[in-house]
């Protein structure tokens, strides 16, 4: 493979903002002037990273996580630096080179037939809706309400009768081994089956918006009802959610993403005008789900069917949401049924308008508990009072927890001091997060780490520092930072300047990126070339470095009886000594 030539990276970099990279993978949050996103490269609960948009790089202050567009976009998604590159000028829509573009197809062909096998299922199935075999199907759909423009925009289908699904496939030139594969196929004694023969097909999609699986319903009520897509290369449910790629647009434009349990809930909001909804496919909802929806808002709607289990999914979704520090609220459902059901009740305003009807995490919870408590039942009720008061106390807004307090008081008749000897002792304890932030509370640094960094700060900012550095020092005690100090001097042979932004596509090492990042984020090290301050941290660097040297000296003479040798020491160790005095002398001076 072709390098990729510095130039053309530097020209793409130069066109493809780090708030507009970022911001297609994350809701962007403003600070003040600054930028700032909830970091995807660890557990994060508010916003972390930091996009400096005038040095073009971000920077994690909690899991240290920096650099520019392409490495972004490489951790992000998972995938090489080349890759990403050619990502990175997919979404800025800037030409490549003719023997990168090439690339940009470069999947796995092993997994690529999988895709197309799919694409292929999806267009024949979707086609075959509108053929005299799929009559009863057809009606179905009509019955319950799903007209042609949603069978269209969701691509819905009908798998036919005798495994036709398969020969189409196979006719296409796909082979038996990839039908099995991706599931659509099954071979049992009576040969090659259809997965989903007989069955009306939605498919679903991956956040990128291939189709990887379906879910097929059946026409009759005695059948099971939903025959989904088993585990494949390309299909895991716990990993994407249905209509994720169709609705990202909305919830981001929203602010907020209604979470439902199945396919024909999403269809019938889109008849109602409400597209930001996206379902988990019964009732679960993954930690690799929670990402996917923190990357398209911070708030979630849970609007879970009206039956015991979907309130019981509201409740444990909603709680796991909590935790990963989304902003929650619960439509609330006493009908018994689910939105579509509603729908095609009421029709599809009364859903519209039902989507509006919220209520906050905290009613929810005290509405959900109630039903299985007997408030005249004196350890049940003190049971839940305790449980109530315990997540009240994690409710910021003094005023709410007021009103929520008094709502709790009103129901059990208790008053609010002696519930209040059931609540946590409020302790100010700050969060975890919150101490990592506070600058206050940053990991002291020796005197020896701050030099070191200051040296290096100033390297990165002008060349003149770099020059010092080599005629007065040379190297630096810190492994990794030595590293770096190297890469700036041989940049500099070809470059007059560094420019942060491209500075880091050189760096190999994902460790040097991080450190690179973490320095220039600080203004206490990444600061214009101070000759004084720079030779004050010089001479200190090799102050320790002799103090170092002298250490290991005395340790080595007591280990030996050889006179010979111990005079040997004792000379070098002078030596040492001398010139630390030399040192100390010369600042003085200076
Ligand atoms: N589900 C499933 N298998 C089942 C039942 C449910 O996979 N036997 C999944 C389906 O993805 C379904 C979701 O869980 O969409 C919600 O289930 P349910 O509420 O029972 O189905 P509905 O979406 O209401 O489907 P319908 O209206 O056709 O009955
Ligand atoms: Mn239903």
């Amino acid at each position: 493979m072709p390098e990729i030539r510095e130039e053309e990276l530097n020209s793409l970099r130069s066109q493809a903002d780090i708030a507009e990279v970022v911001g297609h993978y994350l809701p962007l949050v403003k600070k003040g002037k600054a930028l700032s996103a909830v970091c995807p490269f660890h557990d994060d609960h508010d916003p972390s990273l930091n996009i400096n948009t005038d040095r073009q790089i971000y920077k994690c202050f909690v899991c240290g996580a920096g650099g520019n567009v392409f490495t972004f976009v490489r951790d992000y998604e998972k995938i090489s630096f080349r890759e990403a590159v050619i990502k990175v000028a997919d979404m800025v829509g800037f030409k490549l080179s003719a023997e990168l573009s090439i690339e940009t197809q470069s999947v796995d062909p092993a997994i690529q037939r999988l895709y197309s096998c799919l694409k292929d299922g999806v267009q024949f199935t979707h086609y075959n809706l509108n053929t005299i075999n799929a009559s009863d199907a057809k009606s179905y759909l009509k019955n319950r309400g799903i007209n042609d423009a949603i069978i269209d925009k969701f691509e819905l289908g009908y798998n036919p009768d005798n495994d036709e699904l398969t020969k189409f496939l196979k006719a296409k030139g796909h082979s038996t081994e990839d039908l099995v594969k991706s599931n659509l196929t099954r071979i049992n004694e009576f040969g090659e089956k259809d997965v989903f023969a007989g069955r009306i097909t939605f498919p679903i999609h991956d956040p990128q918006g291939r189709p990887v699986g379906f879910s097929a319903r059946a026409l009759q009520k005695d059948l099971a009802k939903y025959v989904n897509t088993a585990e494949t290369p390309i299909y895991s449910k716990g990993r994407l959610l249905y209509n994720y790629h169709r609705a990202k647009t909305a919830c981001r434009q929203a602010g907020e993403t209604l979470l439902v349990e199945g396919v024909t809930d999403v269809l019938a909001f889109d008849k109602a005008g409400v597209y930001n909804v996206l379902a988990t496919l019964g009732t679960a909802c993954t930690k690799d789900q929670i990402r996917l929806i923190r990357q398209i808002s911070e708030k979630v709607v849970l609007c879970y069917d009206g039956d015991t289990a979907g309130q019981s999914a509201t409740y444990k979704i909603g709680t796991g949401l909590l935790e990963a520090g989304f902003k929650l609220e619960v439509i609330s459902n006493d009908t018994g049924l689910d939105p579509d059901e509603i729908c095609q009740k009421h029709g599809a305003e009364t859903l519209a308008a039902f989507s509006r009807k919220r209520v906050s995490w905290l009613d929810f919870l005290i509405e959900y508990r109630l039903k299985s408590v007997d408030l005249n039942n004196y350890s049940q009720k003190k049971e839940f009072v305790r449980v109530m008061m315990n997540e009240i106390a994690k409710v910021n807004d003094r005023f709410d927890r007021e009103m929520l307090v008094q709502r709790l008081s009103t129901l059990t008749k208790l008053t609010a001091e002696q519930m209040g000897l059931l609540a946590p002792r409020t302790t100010t304890t700050p969060s975890e997060s919150q101490l990592r932030k506070s600058p206050v509370l940053a990991p002291r640094l020796s005197k020896l780490e701050w030099a070191e960094k200051e040296i290096l700060g100033q390297m990165l900012t002008g060349r003149l520092a770099a020059l010092q550095f080599r005629d007065e020092l040379g190297f630096l005690p810190d492994r990794l930072n030595n590293a770096l100090a190297m890469t700036i001097l041989d940049y500099y042979r070809n470059h007059s300047e560094i420019l942060l932004a491209d500075f880091i596509n050189t760096l190999g090492d994902g460790a040097l990126v991080s450190l690179v990042t973490e320095i220039s984020n600080n203004e206490i090290y990444y600061k214009e070339y101070n000759q004084r301050a720079l030779r004050d941290a010089l001479t200190h660097c090799k102050a320790s470095m002799l103090d170092h040297q002298i250490d290991q000296l005395k340790t080595e003479a007591k280990k030996t009886d050889d006179l010979v040798k111990r005079q040997s020491y004792a000379k070098q160790l002078e030596d040492l000594r001398n010139e630390k005095l030399r040192l100390k002398e010369q600042k003085k001076e200076d």
